[in-house]
């Protein structure tokens, strides 16, 4: 993709995410990697809504400016993002956003683990609640770390979500899944709560997500709540 055009998809991305209620003043922030190996991130501090090409800074893989207009600096949350890339050679794009009802069970310490709905078994898997982390701090990467290697998707404790893709795109998309799948979910628990897909099912979906094309990483049949996998 042009480099003109990933800052254009950028923005879109990020006036989605406002248009969806995902974020509220400047919350949320959006970075993709570059073929040089170089990143472009959303600025700090800026809506979502009002975001342009122009506004995107530039920066190496330690968040220095390479490339910015004047006094616009990369978003607080550049270390989390950065540590994203350092731990997955295969992810091209970071988002992280405050999409409500997925930050619910993130403010609620409720992992999204059941695997009750066919698309979120296929494609995401088991979403754990990461570690509570101070934001801007390293305390943040830290904390997600762990999960990176088999997630794509994950709650940062009393904060919002964290997606990551190997492209822009693909990244968004897996937020989109979180989201409805977390709306999704709170309406199965008002009605009784979901009721979870049988072993060999699970099975057969995950066995399918080569066949649909599905990217990245899965964490496989069991739940991360115990902190075991299979
Ligand atoms: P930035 O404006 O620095 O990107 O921070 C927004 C945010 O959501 C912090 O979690």
């Amino acid at each position: 993709m042009e480099y003109m055009e990933l800052r254009e998809q950028i923005c879109d991305i990020c006036h989605k995410m406002w248009q969806l209620g995902w974020v509220a003043a400047n919350d949320g922030n959006v970075s993709a990697k570059l073929a040089d190996g170089t990143f472009l991130a959303t600025p700090t501090g800026i809506s979502k809504s009002f975001i342009t090409p122009e506004k995107l800074v530039r920066i190496d893989a330690q968040g220095n400016i390479l490339e910015g207009l004047e006094g616009y600096r990369p978003s607080s949350e550049i270390k989390m993002h950065l540590r994203c890339y350092e731990e997955r050679e295969d992810v091209g794009a970071v988002l992280h956003a405050h999409p409500p009802a997925a930050t619910g069970y993130a403010v609620a310490h409720v992992p999204l683990d059941e695997y009750s709905m066919i698309e979120t078994v296929l494609t995401l898997g088991s979403v754990p609640v990461t570690p509570y982390g101070t934001p801007s701090t390293c305390e943040v990467p830290d904390a997600i770390a762990p999960y990176l290697g088999s997630h794509d998707a994950v709650l940062l404790a009393n904060h919002g979500a964290l997606t990551v893709g190997a492209d822009a795109i693909t990244a968004y998309y897996r937020m989109e899944t979180l989201e409805l799948f977390a709306k999704i979910s709170l309406n199965a628990h008002l009605l009784g709560g979901a009721v979870e897909l049988s072993r060999e099912n699970i099975d057969r979906l995950i066995g399918m997500r080569q066949g649909y094309g599905v990217t990245g990483r899965h964490p496989g049949y069991r739940h991360y709540r115990s902190g075991e996998e299979e």
